[in-house]
């Protein structure tokens, strides 16, 4: 079940990475004076109002209380909408959690709406938990969702928009004969939930569900995703066999399931289920370790099976979207743009008393677009959707700054605390050719984090960095180690109440000149897109 991660402070360590080259798209950011006003932020109590400075200005957060997994993102008659997982009286999740719903037309300024949908029948009274939305062929829309009964039993329904004719979708009408699916024996009964987007199977021309679980029948920790065909969206019968199992990697939450072309076009809805040119992507949200895994596959759709590209990179065991805090994502096909855009919940890292005394917790991350790099062929693309850069109020160019070995280019930014950093590095190649020896086998989470020197890094920047002090900063960096092997961290050890450094192995192909960063800097968060989004990072600051 969701919770907050918090984590004790570590402490500070030695000498500093280099810091960065050229910064774009500055916003004209609002003074984290609050920030001095608390205090520095790590004695408590702190006050509510102390703590406003923490909310952010274009990551989507409602305006009070707790949020989780975004939930049936859509595009409805010229809106996008957004529901999410949301506790309405409190700012901790709880049994009482309902549907928050907003509505925008750009996906960066949003309205907020009525609770779409609250605990008010047996079948969810535990809970409206986490759902998908489905665009009909006329245009209308169902979502489905699961219900915790009055007995924590996990169940699927189905709800409708009041009226059709609304494009706020403000009321939502639950189906009179929920629920619409029960567990199957086999599984366990809080082991069944968060229903995908269905899709039309070409063959048949009936709708297709995937719904997450585990399997522990062989003693192998599995998890599973289970399909389900249906006619209608009511009455659905359980597919032989499994879409995907993965030894080892218990409950799967919140499945995605969409295809990317190959050819790296966007036009990718997902009825394109049938279509030639198609990988099949499947995410699932590890509730064991907290972290969205995917992995690029092939579909048969005849013999409801995906088969990973690459078995050493399966579902759970590789590629991740986000080496940072980012969970429960979800994806939708964007038909005004068509593009697939991604949702991710960010929770909070600082304490529970900490989220009940400002009276919030969590964000949404900006929405993300994703493609297929077809430049790889073995991994995602997420960027930052492009209404992100209407937001630019104000840039400073910097560039041809060298970074010296050891060195801190400090940029002056105005203490801005909204930023839309895009930083490229030149790698010196003789340099890059007499350091090919030793320093092989780097790890962003174990080997030291941005205080470690090596031949070839740590090189990046410093965000919401206290100048004078340093005791604060977040570093995001890159760092190439013997074998040429780049890697890309986020260190959290000197960001307030966080403590890890968080990253992976960034592909990078041999013709690529240069590295290239692109940070979000919202307040309270910091959100990094590597090698132009290859990999990403999220983390939350405090102060
Ligand atoms: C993921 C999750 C879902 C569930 C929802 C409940 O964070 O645990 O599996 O439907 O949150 O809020």
């Amino acid at each position: 079940m969701p919770e907050t991660a918090s984590s004790p402070r570590s402490s500070s360590r030695g000498p500093e990475a280099g810091v960065s080259e050229k910064t774009s798209g500055a916003w004209d950011g609002r003074i984290r004076g609050a920030a001095a006003a608390g205090g520095g932020g790590n004695a408590f109590p702190w006050s509510n109002a102390m703590l406003q400075w923490q909310r952010t200005g274009f990551h989507f957060q409602p305006q009070k209380n707790w949020m989780n997994d975004p939930n049936g993102p859509v595009y409805y008659k010229g809106w996008y909408h957004l529901f999410y997982q949301y506790n309405p009286d409190a700012a901790v999740w709880g049994n009482k959690i309902a549907w928050g719903h907003a509505a925008s037309r750009d996906l960066v300024h949003w309205r907020h709406l009525p609770l779409a949908m609250v605990p008010d029948h047996w079948y969810d009274t535990n809970g409206v938990w986490t759902g998908s939305a489905t665009t009909l062929p006329d245009g209308r829309l169902a979502m489905l969702y699961t219900g915790s009964t009055n007995a924590s039993v996990q169940v699927q329904c189905l709800a409708v928009p009041a009226d059709d004719a609304d494009p706020l979708l403000t009321n939502w009408t639950k189906y009179e004969r929920n629920p619409v699916l029960y567990p199957p024996r086999g599984i366990g009964p809080r082991d069944f939930r968060d229903p995908t987007t269905a899709w039309l199977d070409p063959s048949d021309g009936a709708w297709r569900i995937v719904i997450g679980s585990k399997d522990d029948h062989d003693h192998d920790h599995a998890g599973i995703a289970v399909v389900y065909r249906s006619r209608d969206l009511v009455h659905f019968d359980l597919l032989p066999g499994l879409l995907h199992r993965v030894v080892g990697t218990g409950m799967w939450e919140c499945i995605d399931f969409y295809p990317v072309a190959t050819t790296g076009g966007v036009d990718m809805s997902d009825t394109s289920i049938g279509t030639n040119d198609v990988l099949h992507v499947i995410k699932a949200s590890m509730d064991d370790d907290r972290h969205d895994y995917y992995a690029l596959g092939r579909y048969d759709a005849a013999a409801n099976a995906w088969t990973p590209l690459d078995a050493a990179r399966d579902v759970g065991l590789g590629l991740r979207y986000d080496w940072g805090n980012f969970y429960a994502s979800k994806t939708f096909y964007d038909p005004a743009k068509r593009r697939r855009v991604l949702w991710g919940w960010v929770g909070e890292a600082d304490s529970e008393r900490a989220d009940v005394s400002k009276g919030w917790a969590s964000l949404q991350g900006v929405p993300r677009t994703v493609l297929l790099d077809t430049k790889t062929g073995a991994n995602l693309l997420q960027w930052p959707v492009e209404e992100v850069e209407t937001l630019r109020a104000n840039s400073t160019d910097l560039s041809g700054i060298t970074v010296d070995h050891g060195s801190v280019f400090p940029l002056d930014l105005r203490r801005a605390t909204q930023l839309d950093i895009e930083a490229e590095f030149q790698l010196d190649r003789r340099a890059i050719a007499a350091a090919l020896d030793d320093d092989v086998g780097y790890s962003c989470s174990t080997s030291g984090g941005a205080a470690a020197r090596g031949a070839l890094g740590p090189f990046g920047l410093l965000v919401l960095a206290d100048r004078r002090r340093r005791g604060e900063q977040t570093a995001v960096y890159f760092y190439v180690d013997g074998s040429l092997a780049t890697h890309f961290c986020q260190d959290e050890s000197r960001s307030s109440r966080a403590n890890d450094v968080v990253g992976s192995a960034v592909p990078v192909l041999e013709d690529e000149a240069t590295l290239s960063l692109r940070v979000l800097v919202d307040h309270s968060i910091v959100e990094s897109f590597a090698q132009g989004g290859r990999s990403t990072a999220t983390s939350r600051v405090y102060s």
